[in-house]
């Protein structure tokens, strides 16, 4: 896969008319944009649809997390408009995920579309150890994040969202997944709030197939420019 390919755009604004450039600006230079939830609730299937019909590949990250019944009719709904990739939460446990899997596929099959890839969220960046044992989980967060990894990966599950750090130990729990990871900043970038980072070419050496981008790209004066670059140095 090229370096542009593996690269999907955090849109994470809600300013419309700035999300619109982002996206006219960048559609066929990058492999897709991430819709999440601030920008999906601000403005909904109408934005997902624009940048479908644009051209443009769709990664829908909502962390559906709700019985398995529910998260089945999201993923088949999310599924018809003909996205690349949605995000489930790991923690909604195999039936939820197996369900959402089963549902996205069959939804897309019968629109004549190819199924999303249904991405498992294994524990979120923002908790430490402290905080999962505050909700039951006795583990490290890093033990939770393998297991979770192995938990979706058999129960169908298409791929798993995790951090750079985690990356290398979810591929050898998860061999054919589709591995994305954020928290990525090219060498010459700011780190902003991201804490567990890793370069573009780092985090496809330890086995990312995806990388989640927002503001080196998103902040630049040139969007287009900064992709570019962050491209070449994947490939290079
Ligand atoms: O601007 P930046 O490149 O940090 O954006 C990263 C994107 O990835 C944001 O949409 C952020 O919410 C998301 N994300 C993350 N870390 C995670 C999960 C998602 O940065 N662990």
């Amino acid at each position: 896969m090229k370096g542009k390919d593996r690269i999907l755009v955090a849109v994470d604004t809600p300013d419309l008319g700035r999300a619109r450039e982002l996206v006219q600006g960048l559609t066929g230079r990058v492999g897709g944009f991430k819709i999440g939830l601030e920008m999906f609730i601000s403005h909904g299937p109408a934005f997902v649809r624009e940048v479908l019909d644009g051209g443009g590949k769709v990664f829908l990250d909502l962390k559906l997390h709700d019985i398995p019944n529910t998260v089945a009719g999201a993923a088949g709904a999310a599924a018809r408009y003909g996205v690349s990739f949605l995000t489930v939460h790991a923690l909604g446990g195999p039936e939820m995920i197996r369900r959402g899997v089963v549902a996205a596929g069959a939804a897309a099959e019968a629109e004549g579309l190819p199924a999303p890839t249904v991405l498992a969220v294994t524990i979120l960046t923002s908790h430490d150890d402290d905080e999962l044992h505050k909700v039951g989980i006795d583990k490290s967060c890093g033990d939770a994040v393998l297991q979770l990894a192995s938990m979706a990966c058999a129960a169908g599950a298409g791929g798993a969202v995790c951090s750079p750090l985690e990356v290398a130990g979810v591929r050898e729990r998860f061999p054919q997944g589709a591995l994305v990871v954020p928290g990525i900043r090219p060498a010459s970038a700011a780190a902003d709030d991201q804490s567990r980072i890793a370069t573009p070419a780092r985090a496809v050496s330890s086995g990312a197939d995806y990388l989640v981008i927002g503001r080196p790209i998103t902040r630049s004066n040139n969007p287009a420019d900064a992709a570019a670059a962050i491209a070449g140095e994947i490939d290079g």
